[in-house]
């Protein structure tokens, strides 16, 4: 029986420790700087580890820099208006707010359609789930805080021309990444038996 070589005898217990101390820590808990030129590199390449059934590369991300969060700002506002043509100023404000907590701002963006119909929507999808979970992951190990957000201005048309997102491409959340301004603690995780079972000869694998 071969075994993969460990990238360090400690691996295992560095890997536990790290996914289990991975805590979203959303945008207004989050504080500048962002991460540097070489994390920020090396988190973007994080992403390329993850599994990616026929290497369709089904995903990519957009940074907006500080220069552009103006133009995201009057996205969230446009699409706040165009579900509801009523809202308040107060209403708009907090949209375009939302726009600017951020230190690194990524939107991950999906092309679940399209391309090889051996690989369906939600192998992209995963696929895609699993390049952020291994970025988020670098910046937790890092010292980073990170945390997803998303709405329904995601799939807006404002957003999606912002963007210049393709028909066979959904934006599929923001990811948020920086310093922790306030940190949280750790939330209690479902147990295992909670989703875990076993396929015998008796019963079917229900939950
Ligand atoms: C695709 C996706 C989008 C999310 N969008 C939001 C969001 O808009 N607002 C929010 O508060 N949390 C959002 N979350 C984060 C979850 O709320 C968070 O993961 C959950 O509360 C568990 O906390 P933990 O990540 O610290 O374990 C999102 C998570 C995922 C996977």
């Amino acid at each position: 029986m071969n075994e993969l070589a460990l990238p360090h005898p400690d691996a295992p217990a560095w890997a536990d420790a790290l996914i289990h101390s991975r805590r979203t820590t959303l945008p207004k808990r989050l504080c500048g700087p962002g991460p540097d030129g070489a994390q920020r590199t090396a988190i973007l390449a994080a992403a390329a580890a993850a599994p990616d059934h026929g290497q369709l590369l089904p995903w990519r991300f957009i940074e907006v820099p500080d220069t552009q969060r103006a133009r995201l700002a009057q996205a969230f506002a446009d699409a706040l208006l165009a579900r509801d043509a009523a809202a308040s100023a107060e209403d708009l404000e907090q949209a375009r707010e939302k726009a600017h907590r951020a230190p690194w701002l990524l939107l991950a963006v999906c092309r679940a359609r399209g391309g090889d119909p051996e690989v369906p929507a939600q192998e992209r999808v995963l696929s895609a789930g699993a390049a952020i979970q291994n970025m988020m992951l670098l910046a937790t190990a890092m010292g980073l805080g990170s945390g997803l957000t998303s709405g329904k201005a995601l799939s807006s048309a404002p957003l999606r021309a912002l963007f210049g997102l393709q028909p066979d491409e959904d934006a599929l959340c923001f990811i948020n990444i920086g310093h922790v301004r306030e940190a949280r603690k750790p939330r209690p995780r479902p147990p295992v038996d909670a989703y875990f079972s076993c396929l015998d000869e008796n019963t079917p694998a229900t939950r």
